[in-house]
């Protein structure tokens, strides 16, 4: 049986991806299949977060970024988004002080639009007390959408170019990505994808322009530790050329 002690023992620590961002998917046809409510497959998916996270620390990723929600998800029903949006926020109030006490740094990232006020302060005030944490950083995107950010990066930089600080000549790669919502975090080495959809779905869209990809049929509430290092030993197999040879 494969376990997680011998899965990490094949671990080459040369080769460790930096970054792993996931997409967590299928947890209302998990929990269809166990003929429960969508919320459910939700509230299971959390202890799948909470079990990566752990795998992350134990075997020093510093980079963890998951897909909680996207800007997408609007268009699902009112009382599976409001669902949804009070997992997230309670999830991180119940959590916080674990996660600090393992030197996690918690932070979020997505747009504003559509977030209350109310609601973003507390993720806010949640987020605060890890700030000073050197361990796992650990970035939840939360009504994040790629095509969002890259609008809202050309919007910060207008300042600049109607000052002439940015101009056609200087604009670098560096600086947009100075302006992402991604600022002063790499890129992902690994990008995870579960249940079996082979699309990004507006994550990361930028970001993942050298990523491997990863993809399994495993359903998000059923993905554990010992999944999440098959995905790693996996990338770990891959030839990474960023277009050399
Ligand atoms: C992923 O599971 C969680 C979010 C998108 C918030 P889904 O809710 O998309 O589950 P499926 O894809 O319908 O099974
Ligand atoms: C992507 O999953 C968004 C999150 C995991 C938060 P979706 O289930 O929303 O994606 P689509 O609709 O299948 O592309
Ligand atoms: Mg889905």
């Amino acid at each position: 049986m494969k376990t997680f002690e011998k899965l990490k023992a094949q671990l080459n620590h040369d080769l460790m991806p930096v970054h792993v961002a996931v997409i967590m998917d299928g947890n209302g046809r998990w929990a269809k299949k166990k003929g429960a409510g969508r919320l459910f497959g939700h509230k299971s998916g959390a202890r799948s977060v909470r079990a990566i996270v752990e795998a992350s620390v134990e075997i020093g990723i510093k980079y963890l970024t998951v897909y909680a929600f996207s800007t997408e998800n609007w268009s699902r029903p009112e009382s599976e988004v409001k669902g949804l949006l009070n997992l997230i926020l309670n999830s991180l109030i119940e959590e916080i002080e674990e996660l600090s006490e393992n030197n996690i740094r918690v932070s979020f990232i997505g747009s504003d639009k559509n977030i209350s006020t109310d609601y973003s302060e507390k993720v806010k005030k949640e987020c605060e007390k890890t700030k000073d944490n050197t361990g796992l950083n650990f970035i939840v995107a939360m009504n994040y959408g790629g095509k969002i950010e890259l609008l809202d990066a050309v919007k910060k930089m207008i300042p600049d170019i109607k000052k002439g600080n940015i101009t056609a000549d200087n604009l670098t790669e560096a600086t947009f990505e100075s302006h992402l919502y991604t600022t002063d975090i790499p890129d992902p080495d690994l990008l995870i994808r579960t249940s079996g959809e082979i699309r990004l779905s507006n994550f990361l869209i930028w970001q993942s322009a050298y990523a491997e990809l990863y993809f399994t049929d495993i359903l998000w509430p059923d993905f554990d530790k010992v999944a999440f290092l098959e995905a790693i030993l996996e990338y770990q197999n891959r030839k990474r050329r960023f277009g050399g040879i």
